[in-house]
């Protein structure tokens, strides 16, 4: 039995932090052994805000960080800054923070300076190139080395640890939260609010759906990106592009000049999770850079071109859903035509394949930090 309650300071800034950190929240927040404190960084506003709403998370700080075009520089000393205070006066047990952004890597360093013990939620993924995806590999792997508990979300995810040098029973396999919250939000028969989806025939047309956000494609590879989007409506008229653009300028300029009078292609903005997955659900085929796309797209069987040189998600390419096309016009043309004439019409679709997770990694998270807590009151 644990003696006492223990204090977690569970720390997320972005959207995707905050969509897989959603069902850890709801899992501790039920149990009567731990008291969750809810920290954001705002290292994403609007996209973040979304999510808190959806998911009805309540947060107890909000550091409110984001600016436009600041640098990784600039959100670092920023999330340091405040952390310091914010620590010394909640004093927590432990620290979870989820991923590979610079609210992760900068939160587990500030929990360093604090002396608290972290736990890495999406812990063990690799490229092993330093640069790509940049800088979100340097950020998991400095956050990893400063970690007490690796909350591994596959099989693959531990053994790169393993090889790192870090203890086996440090290391857990809990499958990845998206999982759990995909399962939470997804709603069979879903009648979306936007206009422009309920207005698409999906029964008559192939559905793409387009993401893009990462650094590493910024400038000539997003060009190269969106000109194949528009080559592949102009030889494939039947298809319809559905793309929620990513606030950020550098992103939505460019996209914005290459697509916005191509016919077929309907830029929109970012989609709640909601929208967004079962958008996802009645998707024919995924072209994206997205990690956490990924993954769902593999949970629901859904073929995906991934518009990256890279992946930390080598399960996905071995499974077969997901191809690793980079971001060449030709390349991306090709393996899109090849999947719009092979793929039937998508009418429906569920969570097919447990390659990332069961659902249950939100549980296994709070059982193994009651089990932590009680082991070291021993
Ligand atoms: C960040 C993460 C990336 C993660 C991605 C998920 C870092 C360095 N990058 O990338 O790992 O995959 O989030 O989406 O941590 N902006 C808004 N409103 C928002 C969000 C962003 O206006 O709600 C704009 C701002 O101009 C901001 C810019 O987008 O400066 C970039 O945001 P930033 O958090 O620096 O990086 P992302 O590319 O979103
Ligand atoms: N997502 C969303 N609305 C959108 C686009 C994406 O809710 O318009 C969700 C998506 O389902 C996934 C997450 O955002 O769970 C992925 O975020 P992103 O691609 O920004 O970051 P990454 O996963 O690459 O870090």
């Amino acid at each position: 039995m644990v003696e006492e309650i223990k204090k977690v300071a569970i720390i997320f800034g972005t959207r995707p932090e905050a969509i897989k950190m959603a069902p850890v929240v709801k899992e501790l927040k039920q149990s009567q052994n731990l008291n969750p404190v809810v920290i954001t960084t705002a290292q994403h506003r609007e996209l973040l805000d979304q999510v808190l709403e959806l998911f009805q998370l309540e947060v107890d700080y909000d550091l409110d960080i984001m600016k436009p075009k600041q640098n990784l520089s600039q959100i670092t000393i920023k999330i340091l800054q405040q952390l310091k205070p914010l620590f010394e006066q909640e004093e927590p047990d432990l620290v979870l923070v989820h991923g590979d952004t610079t609210t992760t890597f900068t939160s587990s360093l500030a929990a360093f300076y604090a002396q608290i013990p972290i736990g890495h939620v999406e812990a063990g993924l690799r490229t092993y190139e330093k640069y790509d995806p940049f800088p979100e590999e340097m950020n998991r792997r400095l956050c990893g080395v400063l970690t007490e508990m690796h909350f591994a979300p596959t099989e693959q995810a531990k053994n790169n640890l393993l090889q790192e040098g870090i203890d086996e029973s440090q290391v857990f396999i809990t499958g990845n939260t998206i999982v759990d919250a995909l399962l939470e939000i997804y709603e069979k028969d879903y009648r979306f609010s936007k206009g422009v989806i309920n207005d698409l025939d999906l029964l008559k047309e192939k559905l793409i759906l387009v993401t893009t956000h990462r650094r590493e494609n910024l400038g000539q590879p997003l060009v190269n990106i969106c000109r194949a989007i528009k080559e592949l409506v102009v030889s494939y008229p039947q298809a319809e592009v559905v793309f929620p653009v990513h606030p950020n300028p550098k992103i939505s300029k460019i996209v914005k000049n290459v697509l916005s009078d191509v016919p077929n292609v309907h830029l929109i903005e970012p989609l709640n999770y909601k929208e967004f997955i079962n958008l996802m659900v009645r998707a024919d085929i995924i072209l994206t850079d997205s990690g956490g796309i990924q993954e769902e797209a593999s949970s629901l069987g859904k073929p995906t071109l991934l518009l990256r040189e890279t992946t930390e998600r080598p399960e996905a390419i071995v499974s077969g859903s997901v191809q690793l096309v980079g971001t060449n016009k030709t390349r991306i043309v090709k393996a899109g035509l090849n999947l719009l004439h092979e793929q039937p019409i998508t009418s429906s679709s569920s969570v097919v394949t447990d390659l990332y997770g069961d659902g249950q990694a939100a549980v296994r998270i709070r059982e193994l930090l009651i089990t932590y807590f009680n082991n070291i009151n021993k």
